[in-house]
């Protein structure tokens, strides 16, 4: 039994938040976040209406459902990548699972952050190759406008992050679809980009005390180690995940990267002596939205025909965690 990607859908929060806006919170400039990150444009839930990553992924299902011309009641599996649940417990699975109205099936969260996503396609992969479940929706789905500090210190973290959902409909199918997966995890660096709170090991789970009360319920971000990092895990995945399928880096119609910041994008194409426009990228209008900035790319690659059947795909990631991975599709 093969696996395969039937249909992909996306959606992000109407609201957008330019480089200009951003000025007007931190000491930042249209130039700076342009030059470094690469992002112009990012999309924010409107903070008058409380909104979940539930909510983006229920948008951005209806969107990949018909697309592979089911209905909810087909789906037999939900597996939700996300660092921004709505609730402490339980996890965004089940909320989504109740919008789509269909109860009893298993949902269930991935909490790999940037990663989440290729974790939860390859459970996806494994599930239907198995014929445990004929159709798994895997969700890559974020609410982080709200985790982000406002204050001067929140600078860094700030400009880069944004809201918004993707998800992949992975079923059965007569011809290979899902190639590989590969995962790897290094947990000595959790620290270097984190959320310490609400934390379980005392009371109060989050600190009220002192001058930034409620100061750990921000992220926080080792911007340039990670970007170290990020750089040589994603070569070495995809170098690996490129050997192990016997494909030339240039035989690869489309390379998908998760998007943190498009000069990591370009450090790795030029490390694998590629041409930037072989990578689809899209963090100039919605930055890092964490979980969900791959399926999102995927959505968007489809439908401006920059995915088509037949085409070698390679998806890779890396974030907080470390996390990071690689995958290689047929489309
Ligand atoms: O998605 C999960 C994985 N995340 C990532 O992969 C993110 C990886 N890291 C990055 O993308 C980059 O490190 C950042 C975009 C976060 C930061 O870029 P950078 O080029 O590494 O900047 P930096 O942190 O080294 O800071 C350089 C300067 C500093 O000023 P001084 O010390 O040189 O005077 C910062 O204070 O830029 C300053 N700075 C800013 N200036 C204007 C930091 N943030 C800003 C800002 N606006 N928003």
């Amino acid at each position: 039994m093969h696996a395969r990607i039937a249909g992909t859908g996306f959606y992000v929060p109407p609201r957008v938040v330019t480089n200009a806006e951003l000025t007007q919170l931190f000491d930042t400039s249209h130039e700076w976040i342009v030059e470094r990150t690469g992002i112009h444009t990012r999309h924010w839930i409107d903070f008058e209406t409380p909104t979940g990553p539930a909510d983006l992924a229920y948008e951005a299902t209806q969107m990949a459902l018909a697309q592979a011309g089911l209905a909810a009641t087909d789906l037999d599996c939900i597996v939700f990548a996300t660092l921004s649940p709505e609730a402490w417990f339980p996890g965004a699975g089940v909320f989504l699972q109740a919008k789509l109205g269909v109860p009893h099936i298993p949902a269930f969260d991935v909490r790999m952050q940037c990663s989440g996503f290729l974790y939860a396609l390859q459970m996806a992969e494994h599930f239907v190759k198995l014929g445990t479940y004929r159709h798994v929706l895997v969700v890559g789905a974020e609410v982080q406008s709200t985790t982000l500090d406002f204050s001067p210190q929140g600078r860094t973290v700030g400009v880069i992050f944004g809201d918004g959902a993707g998800v992949a409909i992975v079923g059965p199918s007569d011809r290979p679809g899902i190639l590989n997966t590969h995962l790897h995890a290094d947990g000595r660096y959790a620290k270097e980009l984190w959320v310490p709170e609400p934390t379980s090991t005392r009371r109060p789970k989050v600190t009220l005390e002192g001058e930034r009360p409620g100061e750990g319920l921000f992220a926080i971000m080792n911007g340039r180690e990670v970007f170290r990092h990020a750089v040589t895990r994603m070569s070495e995945v995809i170098t690996h995940a490129l050997g192990k399928q016997g494909w030339a880096a240039d035989a690869v119609d489309l390379f998908v990267l998760h998007q943190a910041n498009i000069r990591i994008v370009q450090a790795v194409a030029e490390g694998l002596g590629l041409p930037l426009d072989r990578f689809f990228n899209n963090i100039d209008r919605y930055g890092n939205t964490t979980a969900a900035s791959i399926p999102i790319c995927l959505a968007e690659a489809e439908r401006a025909g920059r995915l088509a059947e037949g085409h070698k795909v390679v998806l890779a990631s890396f974030g907080s965690g470390f996390g990071w991975g690689a995958a290689t599709l047929v489309w």
